[in-house]
């Protein structure tokens, strides 16, 4: 931990360790939206802000907390912190009312991320990581965390009432590594906003026929109905690939899978995420195929062709929608099934 604070500048703002001289300021800056985000139901005191800083201050000595005011030409616009503990440290920052707007916020968070994952001995706090949590409906400050390098993780889960704000949305967690590559160069730009970007989970699955037109389906350990063989798609593979992969760890069969029969978009069910399932031609088989068939025991019971009015009969609504759609392809997309 540095013996002084310093203070730091971009040439634009500059932020100097947060004194007394700040505090008119703060109490006057802070405003309904700030308390909103921070949970505050009270509007800070001067008093209650005298005793703040003395604290910042102890928890300042003690390496825990340093608390920066944000200043451009001579005015303090807002307050930003870092909170080491071990080698990451946990951020957070605020503009007054009236400053915003004006890129003094991602200014400021920019600098300070920068210091604080700048090792010692080059002058900085020589943090390995820096993390920062922010309300996902809060656009302002997620564009803050990104203009300064953070990149999203992931939304860390919060037992719903249990904090003075509303949080049942959860808390979206980003950091920034010292190993990152630098924001210049345009691949860590790129991977920095495609941390932002939603996923969407895909399945691969393949239409066997036998000559009678009846459709190989598989019965699974874990659900009660039966379903086309085949699975989820694994990060970084094809869909084609994972259906042909499935297919053989699920009943060692080797099929080269040919067109893409249907894309069917599968709404979020009973705890499932919604995902887009691909079904992939198997092509027509003599039912002795399954004859050789080695079932994987922990996913698969059973295995049969069946008439599509069998296949009515034993699988969901939906996948049986689903089937009928792929066989008659009239239709490449369907949703549900229809
Ligand atoms: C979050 C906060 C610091 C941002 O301040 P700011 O002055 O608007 O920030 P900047 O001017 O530096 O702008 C940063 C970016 O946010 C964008 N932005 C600002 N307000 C926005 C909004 N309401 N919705 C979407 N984007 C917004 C700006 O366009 C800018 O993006 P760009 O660089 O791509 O143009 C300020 O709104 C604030 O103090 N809010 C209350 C306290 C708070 O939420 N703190 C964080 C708790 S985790």
């Amino acid at each position: 931990m540095p013996d002084q604070q310093p203070t730091l500048t971009d040439g634009v703002v500059t932020l100097h360790a947060f004194g007394t001289e700040h505090i008119e300021a703060h109490v006057a800056g802070e405003d309904d939206e700030a308390r909103l985000w921070f949970g505050r139901a009270e509007a800070t005191t001067a008093a209650g802000m005298r005793e703040t800083v003395e604290r910042w201050e102890s928890e300042r000595r003690s390496g825990t907390r340093l608390s920066f005011a944000v200043v451009h030409d001579g005015v303090s616009r807002g307050v930003v912190e870092v909170r080491p503990r071990g080698d990451t440290a946990a951020l957070s920052w605020m503009l007054y009312a009236g400053q915003r707007g004006q890129g003094y916020a991602a200014r400021a968070v920019r600098l300070l991320v920068d210091w604080a994952l700048t090792e010692q001995g080059q002058g900085g706090l020589g943090m390995h990581r820096v993390e920062a949590e922010v309300d996902p409906r809060n656009q302002a400050s997620l564009r803050v965390a990104t203009r300064a390098g953070l990149h999203r993780e992931g939304i860390r889960r919060v037992t719903p009432g249990m904090a003075d704000r509303d949080d049942s949305h959860g808390i979206v967690v980003l950091a920034r590594l010292s190993t990152d590559p630098p924001l210049s160069d345009p691949q860590s730009f790129r991977s920095l906003l495609n941390s932002f970007l939603p996923r969407k989970r895909a399945i691969g699955q393949v239409l066997l026929r036998d000559p009678e037109g009846r459709v190989l389906l598989c019965r699974l350990t874990y659900k009660r109905d039966w379903d086309l063989p085949g699975g989820v798609v694994e990060v970084g593979e094809s869909p084609r690939l994972a259906a042909v992969r499935e297919l053989e760890e699920e009943l060692g069969l080797s099929v080269a899978p040919g067109e893409l029969l249907l894309t069917d978009w599968l709404p979020a069910w009973g705890g499932w995420d919604d995902a887009v399932c691909l079904v992939f031609d198997g092509g027509t088989h003599d039912p002795a195929v399954l004859d050789d068939v080695v079932l994987q025991a922990r996913e698969i019971r059973e295995a049969r062709f069946l008439t599509l009015e069998e296949v009515d009969e034993l699988a969901a609504d939906f996948t049986a929608r689903r089937i009928r759609a792929a066989v008659a392809g009239r239709n490449p997309y369907t949703e549900s099934g229809s």
